[in-house]
């Protein structure tokens, strides 16, 4: 089975409650009235309720009628409930009361304060936000997992053939949160990464600390950034199979490895990059997305306590109604873990 068959599965097998917060986009309706036809997830939109409903009958999606949750952030019942509750975990930060009663009328904020309530598993948002928009309130309220510092994001790649990576799949990081990561960051996003790639995709990770420099080759301080990332990686987890700083030549194909890296466990087979900041990673998936013709799956949010997924503003229904299944099979492994 390929790896989006699996997750659908396994999505499949133990139905989450999935919010999609935009409940008026097209696509948002178009990949809710699929999912919830395929019982992959459990689904609520936000939205005016005759609105949506409305929308629904122009679109001629008839599985929302009656099985989809609706909730309209402006007329909610429990407003005062999640009012209080944002408010408490936020007046350390300086947030007032009226501002919490203002904030859960934004569909954004609703979503995260939902999940903290205990009355969803996960969201997923984007389609008609910006990044930061959608990942904000996530870090505020859902907050990071237990030993885990930072939350980055992943694509799973899967490429048109299977020379590269794990029969053509690869897993990227970080290309959607973290502009310019620490050391200390670098080596907990590939530790991170490991997880999700052995929860989402179903392999052993091998993973290369990407630069433009292998084993010494050249000199910079970005170089030495890696070389550091690498170090407390394989520090923190002796067990992953990681190596760095490679270039990407190096990380992939196996006859540049061997001359360039020989040795290593990782170089010429690697099936994780991880990039040494957000312009190489973010520009990175999408030159394989593009010119590779990759389907490219993802962000994936990795490090949050329950899974809270950005979307492209480009992205398709199908691509919503994937990135829910990865949401519910991320929020069954985040709930296993905590037994
Ligand atoms: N992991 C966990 N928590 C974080 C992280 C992180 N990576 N970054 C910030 N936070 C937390 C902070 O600790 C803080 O929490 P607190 O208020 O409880 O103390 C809160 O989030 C806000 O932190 P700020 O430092 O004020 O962060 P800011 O809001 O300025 O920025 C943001 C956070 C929005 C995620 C920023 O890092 C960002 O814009 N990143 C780039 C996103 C992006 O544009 N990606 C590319 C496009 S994605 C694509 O192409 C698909």
């Amino acid at each position: 089975m390929d790896v989006i068959s699996n997750i659908i599965a396994q999505a499949k097998a133990d139905m989450q409650h999935i919010l999609l917060p935009e409940g008026t986009d097209e696509r948002t309706l178009k990949a809710a009235d699929r999912l919830i036809a395929d019982k992959v997830a459990r689904i609520t939109l936000f939205g005016n309720k005759d609105g949506i409903e409305a929308l629904c009958r122009k679109l001629g999606l008839t599985n929302i009628m009656g099985k989809a949750g609706i909730i309209d952030p402006k007329d909610n019942p429990k407003k005062e409930e999640y009012a209080e509750l944002l408010y408490q975990l936020r007046k350390a930060k300086g947030m007032t009361r009226e501002q919490a009663v203002k904030l859960v009328e934004d569909p954004l904020y609703l979503g995260p304060v939902m999940i903290k309530n205990g009355d969803a598993d996960g969201e997923i948002a984007g389609a008609c936000n910006p990044t930061s928009n959608v990942l904000r309130p996530a870090f505020q309220i859902v907050k990071t997992a237990p030993g885990i510092s930072v939350v980055s994001g992943v694509y799973l790649m899967i490429l048109k053939d299977g020379t590269y990576g794990e029969n053509g799949v690869l897993v990227f990081a970080d290309c959607a949160v973290i502009p310019d990561p620490t050391a200390q960051e670098l080596a907990q996003i590939a530790i991170t990464t490991a997880h999700t790639t052995r929860a989402l995709a179903g392999f052993e990770p091998r993973i290369a600390m990407l630069s433009f420099s292998t084993k010494g080759s050249a000199k910079h301080e970005r170089i030495d950034k890696v070389v550091e990332a690498t170090r407390i990686a394989k520090e923190t987890d002796p067990t992953l199979m990681l190596d760095g700083e490679m270039q990407l030549d190096a990380a992939i194909v196996p006859e540049v490895g061997a001359s360039k890296a020989p040795g290593s466990p990782v170089a010429g087979k690697a099936n994780v990059l991880i990039f040494p900041s957000l312009e190489t990673g973010n520009i990175g998936y999408k030159l394989v997305q593009r010119l590779a013709g990759a389907v490219a799956v993802g962000p994936i949010l990795q490090g949050l306590a329950a899974p809270i997924n950005d979307l492209s503003r480009g992205c398709s229904s199908d691509d919503i109604y994937k990135t829910v299944a990865v949401a519910a099979v991320q929020s069954i492994q985040l709930k296993a873990s905590r037994r």
